[in-house]
This record gives C-alpha cells, sequence and structure tokens, in this order.
C-alpha cells in the first residue's frame, strides 16, 4: 500500500521541476492530485503521465496571485474529489540575482505576488477544507535563499525567508487543529528555472566543494517532500528541512 493511499494532494507549480517531481511521487504513494500551474497545458500534461501512469490526477490552469483564479481552481478540486488532504506550495518564480538597485518596482512587485502572496492565497483557499475535514498537511517550498544571503536577488531572497516564516506561523496558528506545516529549503536543483546557470563551468567547479558534489534533481526534493507529508512525519512541525547537498550545513 502507499504511503498516502486515499489522499488528496494539491501541487502547484506542478508542471515543471519540483512540483511535476512531487506531483509524480506523490501519485506513485496512491494521492489523487490536482496538478495545478500557470502553464495550463503543462499541468495537464503532467496529469495524464499520472493517469496514464495508471493513477488519478486532474491538471488546472491558474496563477496563484490571482485570488478568484485560487478560488475556481480549489473548487474544481474539491468538486473533482471532494477533499484536499495534502497541499504543496511549490509555484514560484526567480530573479536572475538582482540585487536591489537592479530590482526594478516591476520585478520586485511581481516576485512577491507568486513567492509569497501567491502561497498566501492559494493555502487561504485551501485550509478552510482542510479544517473542515479534520486536519491536512502542507509543505512549503521554501529555498536555501531563504536561510541566508546569496542563494538569489532582493526579492527572491525576501520572500524565500518570508516563506520560512509563514510556514512557522501557519503551524503555530492551525497546528492544534490538525493542520501540520512544513517547509523545504532546496539547494542548486537540475530544473527549468536554474538550467542556464546550473551547468555554466563556474557553477559546476563551485558544486566540486561542497558535499555531495553534484546538482540536486528535482526527486531529491520530491523524496523529501513525500517524507514530510506522509504520516510517518507526523510529529515534525514547523521545520525547513534543507535539500542541498550540505550547503547550508558548510557555509
Ligand atoms: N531549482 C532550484 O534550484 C530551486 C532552489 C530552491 C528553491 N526552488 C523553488 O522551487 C520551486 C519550484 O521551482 P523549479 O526549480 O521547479 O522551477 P520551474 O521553473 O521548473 O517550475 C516552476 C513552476 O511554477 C509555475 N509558476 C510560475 N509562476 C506561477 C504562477 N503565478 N502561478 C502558478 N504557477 C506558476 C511555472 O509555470 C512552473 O511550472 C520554486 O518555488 C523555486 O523558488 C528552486
Amino acid at each position: 500500500m502507499g504511503k498516502l493511499e486515499g489522499k488528496v494532494a494539491f501541487v502547484t507549480g506542478g508542471a515543471s521541476g519540483i512540483g511535476r517531481a512531487q506531483a509524480v511521487r506523490f501519485a506513485q504513494e496512491g494521492a489523487r492530485l490536482v496538478v495545478a500551474d500557470m502553464d495550463g497545458a503543462g499541468a495537464r500534461e503532467v496529469a495524464d503521465r499520472i493517469t496514464s501512469d495508471g493513477g488519478k490526477a486532474v491538471g488546472v490552469a491558474v496563477d496563484v496571485a490571482n485570488e478568484d483564479a485560487v478560488a475556481a481552481a480549489v473548487s474544481a478540486a474539491v468538486d473533482a474529489y471532494n477533499r484536499i488532504d495534502i497541499l504543496s506550495n511549490t509555484a514560484g518564480v526567480f530573479d536572475h540575482y538582482a540585487q536591489t538597485l537592479e530590482a526594478d518596482r516591476k520585478l520586485w512587485d511581481s516576485v512577491l505576488a507568486v513567492n509569497l502572496t501567491g502561497l498566501y492565497l492559494v493555502t487561504n483557499a485551501v485550509l478552510p477544507h482542510m479544517l473542515a475535514n479534520g486536519g491536512g498537511v502542507v509543505v512549503n517550498i521554501a529555498s536555501v535563499a531563504g536561510l541566508f544571503g546569496g542563494g538569489g536577488g532582493a526579492a527572491y531572497t525576501s520572500t524565500k525567508h518570508a516563506v520560512v516564516g509563514y510556514t512557522r506561523q501557519l503551524s503555530a496558528g492551525y497546528g492544534h487543529q490538525g493542520i501540520r506545516v512544513n517547509a523545504i529549503a532546496p539547494g542548486a536543483i537540475d530544473t527549468p528555472m536554474t538550467a542556464n546557470v546550473s551547468h555554466t563551468a563556474e557553477v559546476q567547479a563551485w558544486m566540486q566543494q561542497q558535499p555531495a558534489r553534484r546538482l540536486g534533481t528535482p526527486e531529491d526534493v520530491a523524496t523529501a517532500a513525500l517524507f514530510l507529508v506522509s504520516d510517518e512525519a507526523d510529529y515534525i512541525h514547523a521545520v525547513t528541512l534543507p535539500v542541498d547537498g550540505g550547503l547550508a550545513g558548510t557555509l
């Protein structure tokens, strides 16, 4: 029997990279999936792949920064499955290391809108359904840029620190009502988000100085997320787990 048998999981950013890997992994463990992404065609493609592998999934197009779109996507999920047990807040955008003087108001607002306000909007739309069912589990995808400076630019690093704080507060506010919340801080993971930098000679040389001596894979993060959302992690609340090949521990 799978570790998530009978559960319904809602994964944002599920069309690509870390979100996609979680959707596929959770489905392999028996969860029924809602794959939600701005890229609706990509989300449906991931849902189709899960379905053709024998799982259950629907793909929905949603901009997590748009409150009405989020409400519609969560309603569609509840219509399809009647419940949501697991929420993975994974959708995010990068600022390509723009320092504050290089971050114009448009970039700043757009990164905050997706990485922080999006997380708040999706969580607020899903949480009432979890509370009505007596509980649920949330995993928020932060970043090592949420633990120290230098992992992104001004906007990205600010939002990822905020994701760590939001995770702790969500746990403090709703843990006693059966809501278990944790975050993951991935290091350098090989996904489309990082494709233009992660294979440069400079990054490869830097990687050789890290304990794991390799880039992470989306599956490395999905495995950790699976553990955190499963009942095996029942006593783990409010942590931010680095999945970074040792980066944060050896700075
Ligand atoms: N790749 C890394 O090295 C790395 C490291 C640390 C943290 N992260 C975090 O992991 C998460 C996933 O990143 P990834 O590397 O898989 O990137 P990715 O670009 O492969 O995937 C991000 C997904 O989010 C979706 N998305 C973007 N804006 C959206 C919006 N407004 N509404 C809905 N969906 C939206 C995109 O369409 C895409 O499918 C992000 O939050 C990112 O900050 C990534």
